[in-house]
């Protein structure tokens, strides 16, 4: 199956956007894109050290760099960093090659699931879940900005994936 837009999935963080993206790309074959994993690479840096050393404004100039680029390749699945959002310019790129999927997921499951590593400079702090339903809070509009909506509370990355193909079958993307 093949569909001509790229799919971009968007979402706070731990809501399953890289397991799904990755699942998603290999079903339609197409290439997985990560940005935050993009970034890391071209700046030879983890995003902990980027804004530990260079602050969250140096970090979101790259990530909206990258989204511009990624935004005109083809056929690729984008699993975007949960702050992508936060610049309407890169909600933009995307919008014009791509299918936008929003995951979402409840706040204690966005809890259980970034407490496995910590590798999330915004919620490397003092009461995480205050921290999530802030930036939940606040970023709740951006995110209603997908097309389709996954809760991915109690789904698999295998059937989030499905979901997504479901409505992208139905619709004809
Ligand atoms: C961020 C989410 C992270 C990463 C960075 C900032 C955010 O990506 O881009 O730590 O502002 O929500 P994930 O959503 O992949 O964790």
């Amino acid at each position: 199956m093949t569909f001509m837009k790229n799919i971009v999935l968007i979402g706070f963080m731990g809501t399953g956007k890289t397991s799904a993206g990755k699942l998603l790309a290999s079903r339609l074959g197409y290439t997985f894109i990560d940005t935050d994993q993009c970034i890391e690479k071209e700046n030879k840096m983890t995003i902990n050290d980027m804004f530990l050393n260079y602050g969250e404004s140096y970090f979101r100039e790259k990530e909206s760099e990258l989204a511009e680029k990624v935004a005109q390749m083809h056929h690729v699945v984008i699993s975007t960093g949960g702050g992508i959002i936060l610049n309407a310019d890169n909600m933009k790129y995307f919008q014009q090659t791509g299918t936008i999927i929003a995951l979402t997921a409840d706040v204690d499951v966005i809890l259980e699931r970034t407490s496995r590593r910590n590798e999330r400079p915004l919620l490397e702090r003092e009461n995480r879940r205050q921290i999530i339903m802030d930036l939940l809070n606040t970023r709740k509009n951006l995110y209603n900005k997908g097309q389709f909506v996954v809760d991915t509370s109690h789904l698999s990355p295998l059937q989030v994936t499905d979901e997504i193909l479901k409505y992208l079958r139905k619709d004809g993307k």
